[in-house]
């Protein structure tokens, strides 16, 4: 099928060009047509973007994030629902969370009206790309990197914030198979470290764990936390859940993990359906011996986790239509969706 609309397509790519079918989206780049480019000198404000035709960028060979990686993303999903509307799911938290990150990461970052608003503008100039209800979801990339020049190692003379976008289909396919990774570590322990913001410089460092783990049919690393090796953090790009009995643990965010907003949004849910959630640490140990355990993330959604590998044993967990996760998944996406209500006003309609 190929995507309809009044915009031209003035990408000079033939990718964005091909018929897209719906049904066999993966995660992967489909080139769409439009992406957004707003740029601020160090110690300046951003005030004035654009929308320009999407394609590659110039960048000096000494540029801060080429050489020193000052960058950081975001991640976040646009929904076309069965009555034609486009949602969004609390930009206004990425752009907060994006806001965090760049004071971390000594850099300027757009206010999160600017970020809304950007990302808003981007989803719209490539409506057509955001697949049929029930196919998918347009996802949606914002970066912030330093662009400047510079030789010596100090924050970039200029940033650019640019949003691109894809068409995308699920992450994994059916429940997660995952193998605890006991050597290599995602984040330093603590708040003196960068787990907690979405830096650029967080996520190649787990390729040789994801590597090696997908080689041996695994669908993805736990990572434990670097200071004592005994408590489960989180998995490559999504928050770790485990139930035991009627009550939900997740670990809490000490600066390590990432403040995942979908984690954020199925602790309410799960607050709201009546069972106990609890942030703290959760030994190895105790993942084991839990009844249920699933994954959160803006890309994985909600993805129940069938199996544990530690030391080269397994563990099983609960899967199927009967379990907690299947419940707050279904809650999750309905909103998402537009299927079911948003009690919460979390959902943001693009127009
Ligand atoms: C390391 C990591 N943890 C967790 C998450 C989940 O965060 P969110 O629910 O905001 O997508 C992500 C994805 O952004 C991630 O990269």
């Amino acid at each position: 099928m190929s995507p309809t609309s009044n915009l031209e397509n003035t990408n000079s790519g033939s990718e964005s060009a091909a018929e897209v079918n719906w049904d066999e989206l993966g995660f992967s780049v489909v080139t769409t047509d439009y992406m957004y480019v707003m740029k601020c000198a160090k110690g300046d404000k951003f005030s004035q973007g654009s929308l320009l035709p999407y394609g590659n960028i110039e960048i000096s060979p000494s540029a801060g994030i080429l050489n020193y990686g000052q960058g950081i993303f975001e991640g976040l999903k646009a929904q076309r629902t069965e009555d034609g509307r486009i949602l969004l799911f609390r930009p206004d938290e990425n752009g907060l969370r994006m806001k965090s990150g760049a004071d971390r990461m000594c850099m300027p970052s757009p206010s999160v009206e600017q970020f809304v608003n950007a990302v808003k503008q981007t989803v719209l100039a490539n409506k057509r790309w955001v697949p049929p209800p029930g196919k998918g979801s347009l996802y949606i990339r914002p970066l912030l990197i330093g662009t400047g020049p510079l030789l010596g190692l100090a924050p970039a003379p200029e940033y650019t914030f640019l949003i691109y976008c894809s068409p995308v289909g699920s992450y994994h396919k059916g429940p997660l198979n995952l193998k605890v990774e006991d050597k290599l570590y995602r984040a330093i322990s603590g708040n003196g470290g960068t787990g907690g913001i979405k830096s650029i410089t967080n996520y190649a460092p787990v390729y040789t764990a994801t590597t090696d783990a997908k080689a041996n049919g695994f669908s993805d690393v736990l990572f434990l936390d670097s200071a004592t090796g005994k408590y489960i953090e989180e998995a490559s790009s999504s928050n770790l859940f485990v139930v035991k009995d009627n009550t939900i643990s997740t670990p809490a965010i000490d600066g390590t993990i990432l403040p995942g907003i979908t984690r954020k949004s199925i602790i309410e849910y799960a607050i709201d359906l009546g069972y106990q959630v609890m942030e703290r640490s959760i030994s190895v140990e105790e993942m084991l011996a839990a009844d249920e355990m699933f994954c959160t993330g803006t890309a994985v959604v909600l993805s129940s986790v069938a199996s544990v590998t530690y030391k080269e044993t397994r563990t099983n967990y609960k899967t199927g239509p009967e379990t907690l996760s299947a419940k707050l998944r279904q809650t999750l996406v309905g909103v998402q969706t537009g299927c079911l209500e948003d009690k919460k006003s979390w959902t943001v309609i693009v127009s």
